[in-house]
């Protein structure tokens, strides 16, 4: 008998700050309440760190060089940077139905939380193509297929960056009956990439939007549309505005608004809700899901706080 994904599964998402003298007590909690106090200094902070913009000779190399950083990234790290993906299958269950393991998002209020139709999607067992848009070492892929026993799984990732693919065809989780890797700039106008136009059940964008020039993000999302199949969808999470991450940047490292390069010359964009919005409504989805996930990490050793903004949605395109 099929189980609803929603009944005895652990949950996610509710463990709620209420008293902040016990916020040592955990080590996270959710959708974490912003004071307009708290607002004005990360805003503070970002017009601080956007003062001093870089040279057009700099962005030029950073922007013609994109590749080559994330390879020496990767170089450096191989497989042993984002590692974690615990909340993989809880923010994003369609990508294995099958797996019943991982704890049920929750939202406040009700919001956002899985509908009838999508349950309904959840559980459903055909063939289904998956691809990942830089998909780096493969840290979602291995886990999919590790996680899924579905035997009509195909997955699909591309990166730009030759070495991440390299190190991928390395792991010994890769396993061409199942998955397949290639070298791929989406920011390309047309891509070479082994599946038809409106083929994919799904395209998933985690942590790689960011890394984009804002002006080549429309061309991503129009290809993305371009080869989901109709009724397909994109699952996208990305750094939200004002994160911690921004925040930490020094002077001399803005691009442009909410843009920067890292030491290592890799690049990030930090979000605005209603910007992904605008971005995958204009290619022609329809949203499902948005919402900004503001969570405050807890170091109780050190006595420090953290507060994490990413921003998540789930992009339809119509039948
Ligand atoms: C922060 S990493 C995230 C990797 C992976 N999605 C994950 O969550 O582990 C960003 C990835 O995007 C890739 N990337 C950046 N720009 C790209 C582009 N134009 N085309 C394809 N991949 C790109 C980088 O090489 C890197 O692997």
């Amino acid at each position: 008998m099929e189980e609803s994904p929603t009944e005895k599964r652990p949950q996610f998402g509710n463990r709620y700050l209420e008293n902040a003298d016990e916020v040592f007590k955990h080590n996270a909690w959710d959708n974490v309440q912003w004071d307009s106090e708290q607002e004005n200094v990360a805003k503070a902070k970002v017009e601080q760190n956007s003062e001093i913009k870089l040279t057009e000779d700099y962005l030029r190399s950073l922007e013609e060089n994109a590749d080559k950083h994330w390879d020496a990234f990767y170089d450096v790290h191989q497989n042993r940077f984002f590692k974690d993906r615990h909340w993989l299958f809880t923010e994003f269950p369609e990508l294995a139905p099958d797996n019943t393991s991982a704890p049920i998002r929750v939202h406040p209020n009700g919001e956002n939380n899985p509908t009838e139709e999508n349950q309904i999607q959840i559980r459903s067992n055909t063939k289904r193509l998956i691809f990942e848009i830089g998909c780096g070492v493969g840290n979602t892929i291995f886990p999919i297929l590790q996680y899924s026993r579905d035997p009509n799984l195909f997955i699909y990732g591309g990166d730009f960056s030759s070495k991440a693919i390299e190190i991928t065809k390395q792991n010994e989780l890769y396993d061409t009956k199942r998955c397949e890797v290639f070298v791929l700039d989406a920011t390309e106008n047309e891509w070479k990439v082994p599946f038809e136009e409106n083929s994919l059940d799904i395209i998933v964008l985690i942590f790689v939007l960011s890394a984009i020039d804002p002006i080549k993000m429309p061309t991503v999302i129009n290809n993305a549309y371009k080869y989901l199949k109709p009724g397909g969808l994109v699952v996208f999470r990305d750094y939200g505005l004002y994160d911690l991450a921004q925040l930490r940047f020094k002077k001399g490292r803005c691009i442009s608004d909410n843009f920067y390069a890292r030491g290592d010359n890799t690049r990030v964009y930090f979000f605005k809700q209603e910007e992904i919005t605008n971005l995958f409504k204009t290619a022609g989805f329809s949203e499902e899901q948005n919402l900004v996930d503001r969570r405050l990490q807890v170091n109780r050793g050190k006595m420090l706080t953290m507060y994490r903004v990413w921003i998540q949605g789930k992009y339809r395109k119509p039948l």
